[in-house]
């Protein structure tokens, strides 16, 4: 069966987008990661992607047009044949209009235990609030910020003196294996 065509957004690192490359190698993944989209033109990723054979672009902000830039989005997503968008550390809030046009084909990764913890800042909330457990949610994207429904969990012990780089550090590592795992396991339920 042809695998599913993602296209993965990112705005920084691209760390977890690393780890989607990687799996999608393999010739039993259910997807294969057919571009990478950065809205910042500095986003180490783009580099990652590019050393990998994946095409990588930079889609620049338009002005404050948010509009603008997501049909510039699309326009590059549709030229790669994009079925399903994987947004990874992707920095900027979609609008409605475009969450619905991708509705069900849209996934995220948040570094909390969703609906604990939606925004920024998780893992500092997490120590803050005195949480035992912390983790991270693959989830489908709506409208509503770190809002849709929740595909899968990874979770991690919050230690005693954790700092919040420690703990992202811990939560990181179990991200790395549970995007490429929700999102195949997404993809072979779709079928
Ligand atoms: C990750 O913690 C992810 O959960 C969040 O942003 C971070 C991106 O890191 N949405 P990277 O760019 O994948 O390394």
């Amino acid at each position: 069966m042809a695998k599913a065509r993602v296209g993965v957004l990112i705005s920084g690192r691209g760390s977890n987008m690393a780890a989607l490359v990687e799996a999608a190698r393999a010739d039993d993944c259910p997807f294969a990661i057919v571009c990478v989209l950065s809205d910042r033109a500095d986003a180490g990723g783009l580099d990652v992607a590019q050393a990998a054979g994946i095409p990588a672009e930079h889609v620049p902000p338009v002005r404050g047009d948010k509009a603008a830039h997501e049909s510039l989005i699309d326009i590059a997503l549709a030229r790669h044949g994009v079925e399903l968008i994987a947004l990874a550390g992707y920095m900027r809030i979609l609008s409605p209009a475009f969450c619905a046009q991708w509705a069900g084909r849209l996934v995220n990764i948040h570094p909390s235990l969703l609906p604990r913890h939606p925004g920024l800042d998780t893992h500092a909330r997490a120590i803050a609030a005195g949480d035992r457990e912390h983790g991270a949610s693959v989830h489908l994207v709506t409208a509503g910020v770190d809002e849709g429904p929740v595909l899968a969990q990874a979770r991690v012990p919050v230690l005693p003196g954790d700092t919040p780089e420690a703990l992202a550090a811990r939560v990181l590592a179990e991200e790395h294996r549970l995007y490429p795992r929700a999102l195949a396991d997404y993809v072979a339920r779709r079928r």
